[in-house]
């Protein structure tokens, strides 16, 4: 940048800033309330296809619905709110039953605030608010590389089975969680179908075996025989690193093999000697690394974010793309909004329901 331009660009970003309070709320502030002018705009309704089931009738409550084809679970906050939009956007707008999709949504903070939202935005939604008790698991929390890893919510995924009700209720043995930071240009009932096969298989996801699992936990676990006998034991297959944003979970599997105590026993022992860096994911490694269902990579290309160190931009990984995710440092939405985008993130912006304060001319 040329240094005389400078004073102008600072002046321009503080006028940009100064008058767009409702995307800084939206973003910015992790524990802040959102702005009275952060709005939303509706999303336009979609319809089944002929060789849909009936919709399901629209519900800001709804009981679990037999008739449901997909049942999809997510978090919702206000700090990521605005992607969490987009990503249910994108399950809608590329799903040959979008009113067949149920969505069960986990939120500890301004539920309120979220259900009002989702409910102007999404009018013919059928979804459900669960509140979280951020206190279940702030107490097995340490501190990780990323102060936004360690929120309280991040680890809501390994208490859906616990949240959801269950089976007995007509509701959903299977669900499909999704991160915030994503979006899908394929449809959500193909990756539903991913199976799961039986008695064992709790979970699927794609998994990636040239990662070096090594480098995810510390030298104090691997040197400690007892403890890294918990990849050599019980697995039907070698244990690869997966990422935990796409998951496909069989909640009664789940809660038959007691899976989110074991999920605490390892964040317990975390607490007392640190055997692992990165927050919700590695006792999910530590339980299911080597004992899950193979799901193809096109479901979950990730890293889009950056890396965690600088931020970088990220391209796509080889192969086709059904699901594109931002996982990383950076959002699509903040990079977009101070004007510094990765070329991806052209890709995210058609989902995003922001209504802008008012129009910004991009000359
Ligand atoms: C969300 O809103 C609906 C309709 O206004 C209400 O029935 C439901 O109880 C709300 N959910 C929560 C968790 O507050
Ligand atoms: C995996 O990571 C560990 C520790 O970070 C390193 O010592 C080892 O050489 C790596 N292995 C491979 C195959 O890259």
């Amino acid at each position: 940048m040329a240094m005389g331009a400078a004073p102008i660009v600072v002046h321009l970003l503080l006028v940009l800033c100064s008058a767009a309070p409702a995307s800084a709320a939206a973003n910015a502030d992790p524990s802040g309330r959102p702005s009275p002018t952060t709005k939303f705009r509706e999303a336009p309704q979609f319809y089944n296809s002929p060789s849909c089931p009936p919709p399901l009738p629209p519900s800001a409550a709804a009981s679990c619905f037999p008739a449901a084809l997909v049942h999809v679970a997510m978090t919702l906050d206000v700090a990521y709110l605005r992607g969490s939009m987009a990503a249910i956007l994108s399950v809608l707008q590329h799903t040959a039953c979008p009113q067949s999709v149920q969505f069960h949504f986990v939120a500890s903070d301004a539920v309120p605030y979220l259900n009002d939202t989702i409910a102007a935005s999404f009018p013919y939604l059928s979804y459900r608010v669960y509140p979280f008790d951020d206190s279940r698991v702030a107490g097995l929390i340490s501190t990780s590389i990323r102060a936004a890893l360690d929120r309280p919510l991040n680890y809501a995924r390994s208490y859906l089975a616990r949240l959801l009700p269950s089976e007995g209720d007509g509701c959903p043995r299977r669900v499909v969680y999704l991160d915030s930071d994503l979006v899908l240009v394929d449809d959500i009932l193909t990756l539903a179908a991913t199976p799961l096969p039986g008695p064992d298989t709790v979970l699927a996801a794609p998994e990636y075996c040239n990662a070096n699992l090594t480098a995810y936990f510390t030298p104090t676990f691997w040197s400690n025989p007892v403890l890294s006998m918990a990849f050599a034991e019980g697995r039907s297959r070698q244990p690869c690193y997966f990422n935990t944003g796409v998951m496909v979970i069989d909640l009664e599997r789940w809660r038959a093999g007691g899976y989110t105590g074991r999920i605490e026993e390892w964040m317990e022992l975390q607490k007392r000697m640190r055997i692992y860096e990165l927050g919700s994911l590695p006792p999910f490694l530590l339980v299911f690394a080597g004992r899950i269902a193979a799901v193809d990579h096109r479901w979950n290309q990730h890293g889009l974010g950056g890396d965690n160190y600088r931020g970088l931009c990220r391209d796509l990984h080889p192969g086709p793309v059904s699901l594109l995710h931002w996982s990383g440092k950076g959002k699509p939405w903040v990079r977009l909004d101070a004007g510094r985008p990765c070329p991806l993130d052209a890709l995210w912006a058609p989902y995003d329901l922001l209504q802008a304060p008012f129009a910004i001319d991009d000359s």
